[in-house]
């Protein structure tokens, strides 16, 4: 376990970055190209633990996948050229890997065990293995398959009609991937929409995907073919450095190759109606998502309310609106967010604790956080508790907090951002 120390910038954040490869993406393409016929070639590519986590469960499923930093190569030879395979899968730290995996091993007709981190062994599975068991799979797991370690048989499943009580891009993307592999047709209609990368991916590896307002559905049979994905920069990464020009004093910076897909960029919307000046230019399609370089400069903010549809479009931003709100003028209210609670870590315990100790003044609630502007923090120790969003949260609150914070538990940020740091200290040249 490693440590990080951030101290108060003496200067503006200045230059240009570009942001690494979304992670949602990265994970998607590997495991599409994996159970695709051909070979795939991915660029761009998010070389985090997480990530790699997905290609070292392919790698044992089978599957030859070369990966040299930001290039990734993947053989598929279609969903028949998964193997039973003779290791256990090890997620690490990715719920992505856990659940869209399931859904993968779902259609499998072989064994298999799934197994993860401290973290993924708390997070509810039963929104996953539920409806797979509804569609004819066999898992089992503790807690009558809710946690992991996970064991799948996968069977000769049935399409059915899933209504999610949660906007989980993971829960729909794993249905939907069993559905292509099963009887008839398979739908998921949603609350609110989350990402639809898997709908944009899918439809890039030749499948036919059906949406009609909240419900995504696929007919079985249907079988990917291989594909040449550019995965754009990752707009929960950029997030944390929009955050940081914005309330660090004198900055001006440009992010590079960001992802703007609309189910992802509540983060913009937040920060443009807080007062933020930010400049989109050199928009572009990459992947079959929209791209753009942001242009952020620091601004007098302000306060709002953040709730319903907007929570699935920033669901991961979360922690690092906590820190942008304590420096706005006025209360911001963020409602409607239980799912907080069963991110890497119950991220609405883990914000207000730590950016309490950093002297903001914010209060936890049943389903978000109420968080009053205006505070100035102060250097203390804090940890990520393991999760990556916290360490990045932290190191951006302390860029404007007098004396130093002591981040324990700081390598978890490699699971989502291994260059972080550098981009930063790049930031602050
Ligand atoms: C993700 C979906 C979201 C998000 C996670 C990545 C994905 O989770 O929080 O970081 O890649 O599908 P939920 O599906 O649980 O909302």
């Amino acid at each position: 376990m490693s440590t990080a120390t951030v101290k108060k910038t003496q200067v503006g954040l200045n230059g240009k970055i570009r942001i690494p490869g979304d992670k949602s993406i990265s994970h998607r393409a590997v495991m599409f190209g994996a159970i695709a016929n051909g070979t795939t070639v991915v660029e761009g590519f998010l070389p985090g633990e997480d990530c790699l986590s997905t290609i070292d469960c392919f790698r044992k499923l089978g599957v030859t996948i070369v990966q040299d930093g930001e290039k990734v190569t993947i053989e598929g030879k279609g969903w028949d050229g998964l193997q039973e395979p003779t290791e256990i899968l090890d997620v690490g730290n990715s719920g992505t890997t856990t659940r869209l995996m399931l859904g993968i091993l779902a259609t499998r007709p072989f064994h298999s065990v799934v197994i993860g981190d401290d973290s993924i062994a708390k997070r509810p599975m039963a929104r996953v293995t539920g409806p797979l068991r509804d569609m004819g799979s066999y898992i089992d797991g503790r807690e009558n398959g809710n946690f992991t370690p996970l064991a799948v048989r996968g069977g000769a499943t049935k399409g059915i009609a899933y209504q999610s009580k949660v906007a989980s891009a993971q829960v729909k993307s794993a249905i939907l991937l069993a559905g292509l592999q099963s009887k008839g047709v398979t739908s998921v209609t949603e609350p609110a929409l989350s990402r639809d990368h898997t709908e944009r991916m899918l439809e890039a590896y030749g499948v036919e995907v059906k949406r009609d307002g909240l419900t995504v559905s696929v007919e079985g049979g249907q079988t990917l073919t291989a594909q040449n994905i550019i995965v754009p920069g990752d707009i929960s990464s950029a997030a944390f450095f929009l955050v940081a020009a914005a309330i660090v004093p004198e900055s001006n910076i440009t992010l590079e190759g960001v992802g703007l897909n609309p189910s992802r960029s509540g983060i913009i919307d937040v920060l443009e109606q807080m007062g933020a000046s930010i400049i989109i230019t050199n928009e572009r399609v990459a992947g079959g998502e929209p791209i753009a370089d942001i242009s952020i400069s620091s601004s007098n903010l302000r306060g709002i309310e953040i709730s319903g549809d907007l929570i699935p479009r920033l669901i991961d931003e979360i922690p690092i609106i906590a820190v942008l709100a304590s420096q706005a003028e006025g209360k911001t209210i963020i409602r409607d967010a239980e799912e907080l609670k069963v991110k890497e870590t119950n991220r609405i315990d883990t914000v207000v604790s730590e950016l309490t100790k950093l002297g903001a003044t914010i209060t936890a609630t049943d389903d978000g956080m109420v968080i009053e502007g205006g505070s100035s923090l102060h250097g203390a120790a804090v940890s990520s508790f393991g999760d990556h969003r916290i360490g990045m949260a932290m190191a951006i609150a302390g860029l404007i907090a007098d004396g130093e914070v002591v981040i324990e538990r700081s390598e978890a940020i490699a699971v989502s951002y291994p260059s972080f740091f550098e981009h930063l200290n790049t930031l602050q040249k």
